[in-house]
């Protein structure tokens, strides 16, 4: 770790990353969300911006218990809703080489948000109704610039070769360079500490697999990113 942390090696690169959960209202008082901490997308940032990367961080409903981890080096815009994310993603990966969408985006938000608090006192069993988000990594990915590296996240449930098929699939999908799979379900993968993580490239080739630290996690992330750009460049 203390070896690592001396590596400047993602000097002069600017990255964008997400973390943390976007959070859909359905009133002035209740939201839609979901478990992610933010805990492994501020490890990405935080373990960037010791390489020596700029970092500029959009991050969704971070506790900042959890935020403060991203240390003094990275730009924090914070957002609330997918569409907030989205904006900001935009505006963030207009300068960035690396992209990194680590943030669990809410896929559906409510149709029609309620301006009053929904009450008991409305009757019955209200209903919600959803309409799609945009998914933010295609757009990024379409927008992509010349050089500019694109990395999703799939958290998946599921376990071996079934879960690496929904990641290869997901990867194809979504257009992205890199995809990093973590494995997880009511025990696994959120308040944890420690995290397992696959990441997968173009070739369905698994160009890493780490477990441990959020952050011994992340470096190795940094180190497939690190890797798969000298590829490119060569
Ligand atoms: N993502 C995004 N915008 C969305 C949904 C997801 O940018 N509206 C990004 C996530 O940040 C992540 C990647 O896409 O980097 C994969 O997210 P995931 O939820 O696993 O993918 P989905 O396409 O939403 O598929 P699923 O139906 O399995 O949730
Ligand atoms: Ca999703």
């Amino acid at each position: 770790d203390e070896l690592l942390a001396l590596t400047r090696d993602l000097e002069g690169l600017t990255f964008a990353v997400s973390a943390g959960g976007t959070r859909e209202p359905i009133d002035p008082v209740r939201y839609l969300g979901n478990r992610s901490s933010g805990r492994q997308g501020v490890a990405v940032a935080a373990a960037a911006a010791e390489r020596g990367a700029r970092v500029l961080l959009a991050a969704a409903n971070i506790e900042s218990a959890v935020l403060a981890d991203a240390g003094r080096g990275v730009e924090v815009t914070t957002v609330g809703t997918a569409a907030e994310l989205g904006e900001a993603m935009d505006r963030l990966a207009a300068e960035a080489d690396v992209v990194v969408m680590s943030a669990a985006v809410a896929d559906f938000r409510v149709a029609e948000v309620s301006q009053g608090k929904l009450t008991k006192e409305d009757g019955g069993i209200p209903s919600l109704s959803l309409v799609e988000n945009a998914d933010i990594l295609k757009g990024l990915v379409e927008r992509r610039r010349e050089g500019q590296t694109i990395v999703g996240f799939a958290a998946e449930t599921g376990t071996g070769e079934e879960l690496l098929e929904r990641g290869r699939r997901k990867l194809r999908r979504k257009g992205a360079d890199l995809l990093a799979v973590n494995e997880v379900g009511w025990t696994k993968g959120f308040e944890a500490t420690d995290n397992h993580l696959i990441v997968l490239d173009r070739t369905d080739e698994v160009v890493a697999d780490a477990a441990g630290s959020k952050r011994a996690v992340a470096d190795a992330l940094l180190d497939a990113v690190v890797s798969y750009r000298s590829g490119q460049s060569s």
